[in-house]
């Protein structure tokens, strides 16, 4: 007995952004550190990659793997000591896909202002069954204003995405088809 509205019987799911956005915080050490001194990029991109798979897992509710990683931005450096918060969570659903947004703060170790963003990036995760083939995910209900702007945004993305594949895959085609490529 559950005091849960269940959905009806074949239909999908639906889960509010909320459900599922979270924050991965971490302090970076001297081994985090280009040659420059300042936070590899490689480093910021790896706890992007780990707080959006989060979300991916607790919106799906099981395994969800990384399909494409795109307009991660660096918009400034971070230091050695500065506190990083990565904040992630499920812009928009698709059938298996779910395009999660992230943004990158940063609290400066010597001064006291608030948390600055210093990057941003839009993952695309495919939730998975144990044999690695995509399965079901909830729909996302967005809640508030900006939530749904994100949703609308994600759905350019998902389009322009599509596309761009489509295209620069028959393109590929048609040069092996010329014997121009192998
Ligand atoms: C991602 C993966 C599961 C897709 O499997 P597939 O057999 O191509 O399945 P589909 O074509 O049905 O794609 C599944 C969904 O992912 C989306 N997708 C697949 N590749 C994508 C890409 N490159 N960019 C954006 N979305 C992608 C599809 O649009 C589809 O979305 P939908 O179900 O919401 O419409 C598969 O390519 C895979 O396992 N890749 C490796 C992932 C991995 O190991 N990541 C960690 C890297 S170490």
């Amino acid at each position: 007995m559950t005091d849960q509205p269940q959905p009806p019987e074949g239909a999908v799911p639906v889960k509010p952004t909320s459900a599922s956005r979270t924050t991965l915080s971490h302090i970076m050490t001297s081994h985090d550190t280009n040659l420059l001194g300042t936070v590899h990029g490689g480093v910021i991109m790896k706890l992007v990659d780990d707080a959006a798979g989060a979300v991916a897992g607790r919106h799906s509710g099981g395994p969800a793997v990384t399909a494409s990683m795109d307009e991660m931005v660096f918009l400034e450096p971070v230091r050695v000591g500065d506190l990083v918060h990565v904040r992630a969570q499920v812009n928009w659903t698709g059938r298996s896909s779910m395009e999660v947004g992230v943004r990158v703060m940063a609290e400066r170790w010597n001064e006291s202002t608030p948390a600055q963003q210093v990057g941003s990036a839009y993952l695309v995760f495919a939730a998975v069954d144990e044999e690695g083939k995509p399965r079901r995910v909830p729909e996302v209900v967005p809640e508030t204003e900006r939530d749904k702007r994100r949703y609308q945004e994600a759905q350019i993305r998902r389009t322009h995405r599509l596309a761009r594949r489509r295209a620069i895959k028959e393109l590929r085609e048609r040069r092996v088809a010329e014997g121009i490529d192998d």
